[in-house]
């Protein structure tokens, strides 16, 4: 009886050890992009995660000021700042995660693809150091839009012949984020409980919140709920830009979802099992060469993509009529990735 209490009670201290901050792997994360409105409460929130050990922040401006606001937070990771692109490389090097937040937000009456010219350009420029300073990095791919922004990145890869399918993301979490939001509040169960996949892609009709498999089970809910709860997850960012007025996009409610990520990503480096999030990858569930679905994290990155599970006719109707715009989006990223 006693030998069995000391036994639980080491093995309890043994597993507290291991997963006790100094003896977690070292990492080290770099959000580029650091100094705007996702970056500055992203950088917050990856000072916070005991997964890091060095917090690289990097952006064309403001950095010095955030990196040494953060720093003085008492938590694991030390934390430089880097500014302008001939810091880049000294912001990159050695990196194991590299998160990007960095371009144009939306304003009032744009979409996602309005913001392509500006942020295409960007990414592809990141990319290129990335492939250069850190090629074995996991890349987490914030900056919009998602559905073409991440076939550039592998684009960019492929041409530097670094490309790794398994370690390139779109981060559509803060999709999942508001799904799960959205259908607590509707189905009346506790929200931290809350489960829901949703696949496609990151902009409009390409949102698809699949319902029909949310947990725990709360109150039924009827047709007219359930597409009234996927236009509000496809139309979340809409919400929040019009409230906004001007004043940018999602920011807070994004670095919350970009940190829930890069958690889960850090996680599979250090070989945590069973860790599932979805993402915006290179995939062959669908014809699409790129799908965001539900993806097994493992000391590679992307260890399986996971199926769609069986779905309504109302999802696979939903399924169907995303496919044109995401398969033009993906085209447009890979032909800008292509030109000269
Ligand atoms: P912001 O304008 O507040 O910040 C962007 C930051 O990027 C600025 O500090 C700017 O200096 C920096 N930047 C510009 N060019 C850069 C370069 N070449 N290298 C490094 N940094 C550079 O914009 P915000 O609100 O932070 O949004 C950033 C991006 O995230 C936008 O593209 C937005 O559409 C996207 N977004 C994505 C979401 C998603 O779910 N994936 C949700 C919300 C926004």
């Amino acid at each position: 009886m006693r030998t069995s209490m000391f036994r639980s009670v080491e093995s309890a201290l043994r597993r507290a050890r291991c997963f006790s901050s100094e003896s977690s792997p070292k990492r080290k994360v770099a959000v580029l992009g650091a100094a705007g409105g996702i970056g500055q409460p992203l950088a917050l929130l990856m000072k916070l995660n005991p997964l890091v050990s060095q917090l690289s922040l990097y952006d064309i401006a403001g950095t010095p000021g955030v990196a040494a606001d953060v720093s003085h937070i008492n938590t694991r990771s030390e934390v430089a700042g880097y500014m302008g692109e001939d810091q880049l490389g000294q912001a990159l090097e050695g990196c194991d995660l590299v998160i990007i937040p960095a371009g144009v937000p939306r304003k009032p009456g744009m979409t996602r693809d309005d913001l392509f010219n500006i942020n295409a350009g960007i990414v592809k420029s990141l990319c290129t150091a990335i492939s250069k300073y850190c090629p074995n990095a996991l890349v987490n791919m914030i900056s919009n839009p998602v559905n073409s922004t991440v076939p550039i990145a592998a684009e960019v890869f492929k041409k530097a012949g670094t490309y790794d399918e398994k370690k390139l993301f779109g981060v559509t979490t803060l999709d999942v984020v508001r799904a799960k939001t959205f259908y607590a509040g509707k189905a009346k169960v506790p929200v931290a409980d809350v489960n829901v996949p949703v696949v496609g892609g990151h902009a409009g009709i390409t949102i698809l919140p699949l319902f029909s498999q949310a947990t725990p089970k709360g109150s039924n809910l009827s047709d007219e709920e359930i597409t009234a709860l996927t236009k509000r997850t496809q139309d979340g960012g809409t919400e929040v830009v019009e409230a906004k007025a001007g004043k940018g996009s999602a920011t807070l409610s994004m670095a919350y979802a970009g940190a829930v990520f890069a958690d889960a990503c850090l996680k599979g480096l250090n070989g945590v099992p069973d860790i599932v999030e979805c993402s915006y990858v290179q995939s062959n569930i669908t014809e699409l060469p790129f799908f965001a679905s539900k993806v097994r994290l493992g000391k590679n990155g992307v260890e399986e993509v996971l199926g769609l599970g069986s779905l309504t006719d109302y999802e696979k109707q939903g399924l169907e009529s995303l496919k044109p715009e995401l398969l033009s989006s993906i085209e447009k990223g890979i032909k800008f990735a292509n030109q000269d």
